[in-house]
């Protein structure tokens, strides 16, 4: 009898998922010709289980076939929601109607653990005042030359003689690391005046910290891609598996963090920096918990974001020697004019003249954006510029990575590597960020894009001038991706570097 009742029950809620699940559908349907395919009862569940370790091309694909670029996702436990390539959408949803469109709780939940409440995982006011704070550091002059003095340091001391000392040695590098360590060092620099040596000698100190970084941001953004969304907690709750994982990395996070905030506060009464965190810290009336999230979330935001996008620029220039031979000439030429020689330092001026080099560092982003998918929430019932509506509670992604493969955007040859899509008389232009979401748009727009760019543009200046690196992958076959917060190489980026004969 008991069977039976359990059997009916079951019955009754599978009609009632039916129902729910078509209503849905139709209600977003209109609009949407061959979107992700919506099974009875199951919604999307079954194609995302079989594509979900190839995310970024699966939906790329469907976006790519359906009208807008845009298509409804519907998944069972109340995951429902709109993925689109759209830059339209992307201007109303980051820009025009920027207030119904947070976070949301959702990803809020899903990041607390690793990120709090830093910068990266607020709304409102918690939002707005990491926000106003960190504006005014990265406007000041001081900044940006701090910023540069860092990076010429950095490259001069560290990163040049391990590349040196690996051509002498024939050793194989794994630059995907090397990249990491540079920005990490630099950021720790930059926003706490902290240096953690991560690049020092043979580039090996603070393994355990960056790994437990890496473990934190994967298994964190893993949570997004359960079959069944609360199925995290009952491991959070068992301390089990991948779970276990996570909260380990993220006490060895913690610890690091808490341990620049605590040396920072002892100094406070001695000493003021200039730094972002001094910022933060300022009259006392942060807890030590906040300004932990603070550190974590500026770490994530310089550490993953410009390796990202220079590991996947050298793999591109590996098998195009052409636009290699193109970066050293415009070198060239820039070092005859200002009387410099291999090895000096470029200035703010001369970095501003890389254009070349900007639109090929550009045009690499824009194929393998670090931060290739981007989500909020819906707040209110709204109708998309396209005529697909969204729901109280559901969410939006654009995926930046889709959108650097539509043709409607780049033209015919948009899965090309080509820097002179760029160059309009010779000059990088500024392309509309709603086309190029690689730094987001409107009121929540990356705060670090020009001191991004002051980094990549003069560590591949110095490193391309001196040195030619041979990737060491099969020709013409893309590494795989390791989605994480941020889109890295799985099994990083192994390189053998030859000093170049002048
Ligand atoms: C290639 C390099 C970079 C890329 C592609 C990039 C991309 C992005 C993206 C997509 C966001 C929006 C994330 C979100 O809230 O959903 C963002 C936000 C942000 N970025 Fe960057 N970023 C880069 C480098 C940096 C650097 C070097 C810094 C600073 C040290 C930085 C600081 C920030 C901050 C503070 C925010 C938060 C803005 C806010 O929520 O109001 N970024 N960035």
């Amino acid at each position: 009898m008991e069977i039976f009742s359990l059997y009916f029950l079951l019955l009754i809620f599978s009609i009632f998922l039916y129902f729910y699940f078509l209503f849905i559908h139709s209600k977003s349907s209109k609009n949407t010709k061959n979107g992700f395919r919506i099974y009875p009862l199951l919604g999307t569940l079954p194609d995302f289980l079989r594509n979900r370790h190839r995310f970024l091309e699966w939906t790329t694909g469907v976006l790519a076939g359906c009208h807008s670029n845009t298509s409804t996702f519907l998944r069972p436990g109340k995951v429902h929601g709109v993925i689109t390539a759209s830059p339209q959408i992307v201007e109303h949803m980051l820009k025009t109607n920027f207030e119904n469109y947070p976070k949301g709780l959702r990803f809020r939940t899903l990041l607390e653990d690793f990120l709090g409440r830093g910068i990266f995982n607020t709304d409102g006011e918690f939002w707005k005042i990491q926000r106003k704070t960190a504006s005014y550091e990265f406007n000041t002059k001081s900044l940006r030359n701090f910023a540069l003095e860092n990076v010429t340091m950095e490259l001069q001391t560290r990163l040049i003689p391990i590349l040196e000392n690996a051509a002498k040695n024939e050793r194989i590098l794994d630059f995907q690391d090397i990249l990491e360590r540079f920005a990490f060092d630099n950021i720790c620099k930059v926003a706490f005046n902290v240096d953690p040596g991560c690049l020092i000698g043979d580039a090996t100190s603070g393994g355990e910290f960056m790994q437990a970084f890496e473990d934190a941001a994967t298994l964190s953004s893993g949570r997004f891609m359960y079959a069944f969304p609360g199925l995290y907690k009952i491991k959070k709750f068992l301390n089990l598996g991948s779970e276990k994982k996570l909260q380990n990395s993220i006490a060895t996070v913690h610890e690091f963090a808490d341990k620049i905030i605590r040396s920072r506060m002892e100094e406070r009464a001695e000493k003021t920096y200039e730094d972002l965190l001094s910022r933060f810290i300022g009259n006392g009336e942060n807890s030590p918990e906040f300004l932990r999230d603070i550190v974590i979330s500026f770490i994530l935001a310089g550490r993953d974001t410009t390796s990202s996008a220079l590991s996947w620029f050298f793999w591109l220039l590996s098998s195009r020697s052409d636009i290699e031979e193109n970066i050293l000439m415009e070198l060239e030429i820039i070092r005859r004019k200002n009387r410099k020689a291999i090895g000096d330092t470029y200035n703010f001026d001369e970095l501003r003249e890389m254009n070349y080099l900007q639109a090929a560092i550009s045009e690499a982003m824009r194929l393998y954006p670090p931060v290739p998918v981007d989500t909020k929430a819906c707040k209110e019932d709204d109708i998309l510029p396209d005529g697909t509506f969204i729901g109280k509670d559901w969410f939006i992604s654009y995926n930046t990575y889709a959108m650097g493969r539509m043709e409607n955007i780049w033209e015919k040859d948009c899965c090309e590597y080509k820097p002179e899509r760029w160059l309009e008389n010779g000059i990088c232009k500024q392309e509309s960020p709603f086309k190029f979401p690689v730094f987001h748009a409107g009121p929540r727009q990356c705060l670090g894009k020009d001191m991004a760019y002051i980094q990549m543009k003069s560590v591949a200046a110095s490193i391309l001038e001196r040195f030619g690196i041979d990737v060491l992958l099969e020709k013409g076959k893309c590494p795989e991706h390791l989605l994480s917060l941020t889109l890295r190489m799985k099994g990083g980026l192994p390189v053998k570097v030859k000093e170049r004969i002048v």
